[in-house]
């Protein structure tokens, strides 16, 4: 295995590994502290099934499905692993799309950060990807924590936001509404990352909404303050995808974006989601 890094703020190629066989136990170890130095993996060139991407899923940390617990999902069969894929493409069949996210720009999120228990990593494998565009940009939100002033860490150390994301609407959520039907949690908006117990920023502009306990006016000049840490390009670093990629990325310490792309190009990547713990300040 080769690990080759990407850029200062974070990520790492890694060739010479073979996804769709069972990986050695040294490797696994290389992979996982690979993972938690970088934060995001780009492993090249893997031509696997939806099996092997499972399989890669449990051995990171185990893999998250809608459904059942791991130790009844052996005794089910594949069947056990429903709600285990998510495609995301802007792919359609007899005019119904096939997964989510379609086309065009998304922001900087979290994936699951409007869970009560978010997802430790997300997985992607690149099956069709564009000509141009729909790059993948990370940000390393250890690194935006560490380059607030310290006044703003006081500030905020203790502060809370809620994270909510409406499937339906595809940004921003109006607080006026009724939201108790829309996925939603507080967390704090700084976070200590359960395995390398580093404090990082845990806000995105997709969806942390509010700060609870202070007047509107001041929670939302307060998020933009924090927002403007994510767009600094010392802490950013992107992924040009290619097919075949296998991209994890850490939801604790990195947020991610996505670039636009030429509406009309096929794109297709097959999401599968590691699970996590709970997380606090
Ligand atoms: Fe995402």
């Amino acid at each position: 295995m080769e690990i080759t890094p990407i850029s200062p703020a974070g990520g790492a190629i890694i060739t010479g590994i073979d996804l769709s066989r069972t990986l050695p136990a040294d490797t696994a170890v290389g992979l996982k502290n690979a993972f938690l130095e970088y934060g995001v993996l780009a492993i090249r060139g893997q031509d696997i099934k939806d099996q092997d991407q499972f399989r890669f899923c449990e051995v990171m940390g185990g893999l998250a499905t809608r459904g059942k617990p791991l130790d009844q999902r052996e005794a089910d069969g594949d069947a056990a692993y429903d709600g285990a894929v998510h495609l995301v493409t802007n792919l359609t069949e007899d005019g119904i799309p096939l997964g989510s996210f379609g086309d065009g720009e998304v922001w900087f999120h979290h994936d699951g950060s409007f869970k009560e228990i978010p997802y430790a990593a997300t997985v992607l494998y690149g099956m069709a990807v564009t000509s141009v565009g729909g790059e993948t940009v990370f940000a390393n939100m250890y690194m935006a924590y560490d380059r607030l002033s310290d006044d703003l860490k006081s500030r905020i150390n203790d502060l809370m936001g809620l994270n909510i994301y409406d499937y339906a609407a595809r940004g921003r959520v109006d607080l006026d509404q009724d939201i108790s039907d829309i996925n939603h949690w507080v967390h704090p908006l700084v976070i200590r990352h359960p395995d390398t117990g580093r404090k990082a920023l845990y806000v995105s502009p997709l969806i942390t909404a509010r700060v609870e306990g202070l007047p509107q006016d001041e929670s939302d000049a307060l998020l933009e303050d924090l927002f403007a840490y994510q767009n600094d390009d010392e802490i950013i670093f992107e992924h040009k995808w290619e097919v075949g990629d296998l991209v994890m990325m850490d939801n604790r310490s990195i947020t991610h974006a996505r670039k636009d792309f030429p509406a009309g190009e096929p794109r297709m990547l097959r999401r599968t989601m590691v699970e996590g713990v709970a997380i606090g300040a």
